[in-house]
């Protein structure tokens, strides 16, 4: 009696542990950037070395004289992104970097873009002031 308890205790532990270790979702969107992907890291490192967040904000953390910019690549997309950080406009500074620094910014802002979604629409607002996030991001 007790002898058939254990084993399927056993039984049940193994197939949940075989399946915790096989089925988890690791590497999708949002997951850290690896060391391999030395574009984003450097993008990043470039955005703190110029205190990009200090005028944008990215998850709705930053400064606000600029725009958030968590999900401008998918809005506006990269071609858009790499000319204003290159160039600069009006109010935005031209930082003089170069074609492949502008290059690893607009690499680390899709990436961010990726991450997650800052303009939530009215009716993903749940009654009790909560996001209801249903497609993943
Ligand atoms: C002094 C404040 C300031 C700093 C620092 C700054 N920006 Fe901006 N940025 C702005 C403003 C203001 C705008 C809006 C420009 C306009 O509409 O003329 C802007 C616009 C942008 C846009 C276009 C966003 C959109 O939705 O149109 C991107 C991309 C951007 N900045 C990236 C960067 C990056 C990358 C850095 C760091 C290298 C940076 N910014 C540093 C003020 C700043």
């Amino acid at each position: 009696m007790f002898k058939k308890i254990w084993i399927s205790l056993f039984l049940a532990f193994s197939i949940y542990t075989a399946l915790v270790y096989t089925q988890c979702d690791a590497g999708t969107a949002g997951s850290q950037p690896s060391d391999l992907d030395k574009s984003i890291t450097a993008g990043r490192d470039i955005w703190q070395k110029h205190n990009c967040q200090s005028c944008h904000q990215l998850y709705g953390l930053g400064g606000y004289l600029g725009p958030e910019l968590t999900n401008t690549a998918s809005i506006k997309g990269s071609k858009y992104m790499s000319t204003i950080i290159k160039y600069g406009t009006g109010r935005m500074p031209n930082f003089h970097l170069t074609d492949s620094e502008v290059e690893n910014l607009v690499h680390y802002l899709s990436w961010i873009d990726n991450s997650g979604n800052t303009r939530v629409a009215k009716e993903n607002v749940h009654w009790t002031g909560t996001y209801i996030l249903n497609d993943g991001k």
